[in-house]
């Protein structure tokens, strides 16, 4: 018997513009503030990090294998990591909450796509995606939302699709009223991967792998936390018996 996959249903409803949370619009707005500093300062960025770096080349050859559909980049800023993962050899797409993200993002890769648009109602359809990455935009999700926004994730995954996700480890959120010159009014949700974890597993992924990295306290691009790396994935469906291998 096939076991067929399920995700938690995340409803897949958008806010009008008149109940849109006051988290988003100040989200959105904080980075649309910023938008024009953020890619020449963090150019450099993924280059002083290695170990990012092999999670990110973990994802890419696994999804590149299972070969079950494109990326979206959610939450993907500029565009930096995007186009990291299209020169891993990965089909992929960014989409961002802030339009002065994207603009940017298009701009400085004119070769890849960009949409604007928001994880708290992904404008994608059922089991299209053989991977989804959230590199350090989950961060701006409050607590109640996470799970709906997981569950989003395997909604948009085909079976056997991959999960990346970013982000700062912690227990309590930080606000910035202050960012690259400009006044912003932002949340940084910091979290326990246990946590994490646990919340992916309710949305029908399963977890495969974490990296938990001590914060960087000395280069160019100082953290004042530890940083943390999940990777999980859409169970693609029992395999028969007879074929599978015996584990030691
Ligand atoms: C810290 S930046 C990271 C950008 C990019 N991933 C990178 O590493 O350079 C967080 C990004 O998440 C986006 N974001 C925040 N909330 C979002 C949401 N609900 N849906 C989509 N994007 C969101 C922000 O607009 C911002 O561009």
């Amino acid at each position: 018997m096939a076991v067929v996959a399920a995700c938690l249903p995340c409803g897949g409803v958008g806010f009008p513009a008149v109940t849109e949370p006051g988290f988003l619009r100040a989200t959105r707005a904080s980075y649309d503030a910023v938008a024009a500093g953020y890619s020449g300062h963090f150019r450099d960025e993924l280059a002083a990090r290695p170990l990012d770096r092999a999670m990110l080349a973990g994802f890419a050859e696994l999804v590149r294998t299972a070969g079950a559909g494109p990326v979206a980049d959610i939450g993907c800023g500029t565009g930096r990591v995007t186009a990291h993962l299209n020169g891993l050899g990965l089909s992929v797409f960014g989409v961002d909450l802030s339009p002065q993200m994207v603009a940017v993002a298009r701009r400085s890769h004119p070769g890849l796509r960009f949409d604007v648009g928001s994880m708290l109602a992904l404008d994608l359809p059922d089991g299209a995606l053989g991977g989804v990455m959230a590199w350090y935009s989950i961060i701006h999700i409050p607590q109640e939302r996470l799970l709906g926004v997981f569950a989003g994730f395997c909604r948009v995954l085909a079976p056997g699709g991959f999960v990346l996700l970013a982000f700062q480890v912690g227990d309590e959120p930080l606000h910035l009223t202050e960012a690259l010159g400009h006044a912003i009014s932002l949340d940084f949700h910091r979290r326990q991967p246990g946590h994490v974890a646990g919340l992916l597993g309710q949305a029908g992924l399963v977890v495969s792998a974490r990296l938990l990295r001590e914060p960087d306290e000395d280069g160019n691009f100082t953290e004042r936390t530890q940083q943390a790396f999940l990777l999980a994935r859409k169970p693609a469906g029992a395999g028969h018996p007879d074929a599978r291998q015996p584990s030691y």
